[in-house]
Formats: structure tokens, C-alpha cells, sequence
């Protein structure tokens, strides 16, 4: 039985006292949701993960949102994973198509992140979707398929059981036109397909695949309804701590 799990994606938003705030202000939800079974986390920016490690409840999931496959050298501008060991971080978001449109971020370099992640005992949440162009020629499985077997290439079925899924259709992010619970379900049990014919079908019965695209609290449990997704990543309604205690509602319905 794979656990429910809400992240919120904080993507460039919040100082370090706005981010302590939410951490603060979240200690009691996040009891309230495992209690419920449901893993929660935040993904704030590179310079809020020592607050909000610091002042979050300790059970809170905190994500990176990007790290370097390589532990230190001359990479200006970059985090390494032992950095962010350092700060108490373990997960990390990797390919969201934010990262792979304005930074370049390919599949082929997220699958270096992951497999150095995986050899740090860390967790990847990689991300996959398709633009509305891909989505209207109806090439939305093949280029997902492709994303998949780029990101898990190399893995074994042990490797890649501890790797969660962010299915994240790109014209459905921050547009307020979220994919129906039909077309988020059908795409994410294909990748559970891909996924068995890669690895077995119990190591793909185990991954957790979450929808993101504008989830909102009142379109949260339709997601939920849904066989094969597990949970949701979540960018402008992860934002508010009152939003987010709403969306953790609307997982428990
Ligand atoms: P929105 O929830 O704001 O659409 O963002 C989704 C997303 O990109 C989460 O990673």
C-alpha cells in the first residue's frame, strides 16, 4: 500500500522569516496528516532549508529543488548533496519543467542527480510532463515514456523503488487549467506501465506517482480518487499555510 503525499513546491517564493513562519505555523498539521497516513512535505529555496529544517516539525518532508551530482569543485552557482546533508535535507525535486525550460535541465542530467542522490541515501522526486503542444498531437505518452526511461536509466529495482514521481502535464502548472482526474490517471497508471516493464510490477506497485498542475483544495480529492495517484505536488495553493491545511483535507476525504 503506497502512503499518500502532499508536497508543496515553493519554487522562488518566501524570505527565510516568511519561510519560518510557515514552518512554525505547519507544526500541528503535519501530526494531523501522518495521523491521517499522509507524508507531507515543503520545498522552499536553497537559503530557507536551514529554517524551516530548524523550525518545522521534525516528521515534515523538506525538499531541495535542485542539487549538482558532484560533491564540490569549481561549479559557481551550484549546491552539492553533501551540502544540503549538512543542513538536514534528504529529498530533492529534480527535472520540474521550470528547471528543464529556463535552466536546460535535461532528462539524461537528472538521471546523474538521481543515481547520486540514491548513493547518498537521499530521496529524487523527479518530475516528467509534456507541453500543451506534445498534449494536443496526442504525444503525451511517448514523450512521458522517454522522460522515464531517461531519468531511470542505470537504476536497478531497489534503486528504483526509493524514487517518487511527479507526473506535471507543463500546460496545466500555474495556468489554473488542471488536468482532469481522467487524463492525470490514465497518464500516471501508463508510467506505472513503463515502470513494471522497466522494473517488475512490485517494485512499480511501490512507486509513489504524485499529480501536479494546478491543484487546489477544492480539486484535491478528485485527484485522490484516483487508483494509481498518490498524492500531489503542489505550487501557488502549497503557498499559504491555511491553503495547505486545505489541501490536507482534501486528501483525507
Ligand atoms: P501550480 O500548483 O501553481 O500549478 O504549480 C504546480 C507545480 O509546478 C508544482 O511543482
Amino acid at each position: 500500500m503506497r502512503k499518500k503525499l502532499l508536497v508543496g513546491n515553493w519554487k522562488m517564493n518566501k524570505t527565510p522569516e516568511e519561510a519560518k513562519a510557515f514552518a512554525l505555523s505547519s507544526k500541528e498539521l503535519v501530526d494531523y496528516a501522518l495521523a491521517h497516513d499522509i507524508d507531507v512535505g515543503v520545498a522552499p529555496t536553497f537559503v530557507c532549508l536551514q529554517t524551516v529544517v530548524e523550525n518545522a516539525n521534525k516528521k515534515m518532508i523538506i525538499a531541495a529543488q535542485n542539487v549538482n551530482e558532484h560533491d564540490h569543485g569549481a561549479y559557481t552557482g551550484e549546491i552539492s548533496i553533501p551540502m544540503l546533508k549538512a543542513v538536514g535535507i534528504s529529498w530533492v525535486i529534480l527535472g520540474h519543467s521550470e528547471r528543464r525550460e529556463y535552466n536546460n535541465e535535461t532528462s539524461e542530467a537528472c538521471n546523474l542527480k538521481i543515481k547520486a542522490l540514491l548513493a547518498s541515501d537521499m530521496t529524487p522526486l523527479y518530475c516528467c510532463g509534456e507541453s500543451l503542444e506534445i498534449f494536443e498531437k496526442g504525444e503525451t505518452k511517448e514523450f512521458v515514456e522517454k522522460q522515464i526511461r531517461a531519468g531511470f536509466a542505470g537504476l536497478n529495482a531497489e534503486e528504483a523503488k526509493k524514487v517518487v514521481i511527479a507526473y506535471e502535464p507543463i500546460w496545466a502548472i500555474g495556468t489554473g487549467k488542471s488536468a482532469t482526474k481522467e487524463i492525470a490517471e490514465d497518464t500516471i497508471a501508463f508510467i506505472r506501465g513503463v515502470l513494471a516493464s522497466l522494473f517488475g510490477e512490485e517494485a512499480a506497485e511501490e512507486i509513489r506517482i504524485l499529480y501536479g498542475g494546478s491543484v487546489k483544495p477544492g480539486n484535491v480529492a478528485e485527484y485522490m480518487s484516483q487508483k494509481d495517484i498518490d498524492g500531489a505536488l503542489v505550487g501557488g495553493a502549497s503557498l499559504e499555510v491555511e491553503s495547505y491545511h486545505q489541501l490536507i483535507e482534501g486528501m483525507i476525504k
